[in-house]
């Protein structure tokens, strides 16, 4: 069976898809260095719920299931501990098999600094915010260079690298014609905050890395996710991804639904017509098994646009608010000022057929979809720390 490597694999979207990959047979090896644990500690913004480090995860899950993840905790903007992975000295924390040196197959790349508003801090968190996303993903670059040509490397870009321009978005390129002559370019790209730049830089990174060495890269743009459960967190409750519904880490719809269920006005930016592509955690993980069973060719950088629906802030407050009333919970929706520059009324309408032409059968926003995600929400309401929900941090 192929042999995955999973960088970021401690993450909201990086266990999640270790697990389902796992599941399905493939050899998994997970890398991270706990930043996300750490910054959510030291800036007050711990997740809803305690979920296991690595090392105890991938334990439970072994006892739970008899399949192997294999882990490494280490700095990936160190490029020894990258290189080390494909050139046969790998050290592994947690592994059955602590001998095994195969080199991966496929590498997922979710190993950033994810949030735009903790980039906006201030220039010291902008300045870690650079070094951290650009440094892991040219390390990355360079060993498989180097070390692996034939790894497919699929990287998370960001719906938010294209902005809200008045035109429709195309899926990653566009061709222009200029003075009767054409040629074929990159999208566009124009990031809202520090960290969506720094993901249009890791485009240009790979764009690079694909024109001079023929490497294999699949980047996704990918809309913000929602969701907890997936199918093999329901084994044990200690295999849940990690939660957030602070103003740095939490994403919009995870986001509202705690607000619901503590009594919490929602809290919409300014108009709330901002509109951005969606998708359920579980069709993050169908996109990057698509992506994985179909390479990117030697020599292309494959881009496709992943979420499954548009929605604006002021439809998904109406949602939550609907589904919340229902379930007994007294929703209000409030508009505030606007934390952010970015436009509260725009034009959106981004192509997204890539990922579907590849077989992935989206989930949509459904009742019952946040129905769930209520009722796990409202297991730890007790854990809710209102405070933390709004944190001030000013474009
Ligand atoms: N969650 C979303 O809604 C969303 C939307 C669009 C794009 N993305 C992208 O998907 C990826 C994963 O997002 P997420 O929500 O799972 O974020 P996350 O913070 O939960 O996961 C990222 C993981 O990478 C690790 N990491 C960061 N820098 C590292 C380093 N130098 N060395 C080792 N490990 C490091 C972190 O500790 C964390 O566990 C990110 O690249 C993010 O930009 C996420």
């Amino acid at each position: 069976m192929k042999h995955i490597l999973i960088m970021g694999g401690d993450g909201y979207l990086g266990w999640p898809t270790a697990m389902y990959f796992s599941n399905k047979g493939y050899k998994v090896t997970v890398a991270d260095n706990y930043l996300r644990r750490n910054e959510s500690k030291r800036l007050n913004c711990l997740p809803l719920y305690e979920v296991p480090d690595l090392e105890e995860r991938s334990k439970i899950w072994y006892e739970k299931t008899g399949y192997e993840i294999k882990v490494i905790i280490g700095d990936l903007t160190s490029p020894d501990i990258i290189r080390n992975i494909f050139n046969g000295k790998v050290q592994y924390n947690w592994a059955i098999d602590k001998n095994f040196s195969g080199l991966p197959e496929t590498v997922v790349h979710y190993a950033e600094q994810p949030s735009a508003p903790y980039s906006m801090i201030d220039y010291v968190h902008s300045n870690f915010t650079i070094q951290n996303n650009l440094l892991v993903t040219n390390n990355l670059m360079y060993s498989v260079r180097d070390l692996s040509p034939e790894t497919h490397i699929i990287k998370l870009g960001s719906m938010g690298e294209y902005g809200t321009p008045n035109i429709d978005i195309e899926e990653g390129w566009i061709d222009i014609e200029h003075k009767g002559r054409k040629n074929r370019f990159l999208y566009p790209r124009q990031g809202g905050s520090i960290y969506h730049t720094t993901k249009i830089m890791d485009t240009d990174l790979l764009w690079f890395g694909v024109r001079m060495w023929n490497l294999k890269v699949t980047d996704l743009m990918q809309g913000p996710v929602y969701g907890i459960e997936t199918e093999e967190s329901k084994i044990d409750n200690r295999l849940r991804t990690l939660f957030n519904y602070d103003e740095i880490y939490g994403t919009v719809i995870n986001r509202f639904i705690t607000e619901a269920v503590t009594g919490y006005p929602l809290t919409v930016y300014g108009k709330g017509g901002q509109t951005r592509g969606f998708l359920n955690i579980k069709d993050t993980l169908q996109c990057i098994y698509k992506a994985e069973s179909s390479p990117a060719k030697s020599g292309e950088l494959r881009i496709f646009n992943q979420f499954m629906e548009t929605l604006s802030v002021n439809e998904i407050a109406d949602k939550v608010k609907f589904v919340g009333n229902k379930l007994g919970f007294n929703v209000i929706i409030k508009s505030i000022k606007n934390p952010r520059k970015e436009s509260e009324e725009h034009y959106y309408n981004p192509v997204h057929q890539g990922l579907i032409n590849l077989g992935v059968e989206p989930h949509y926003l459904t009742d019952d979809v946040l129905t769930e995600m209520f009722k796990v929400v409202e297991e730890y309401k007790g854990n809710v720390n209102k405070d933390i929900i709004m944190k001030n941090i000013r474009w």
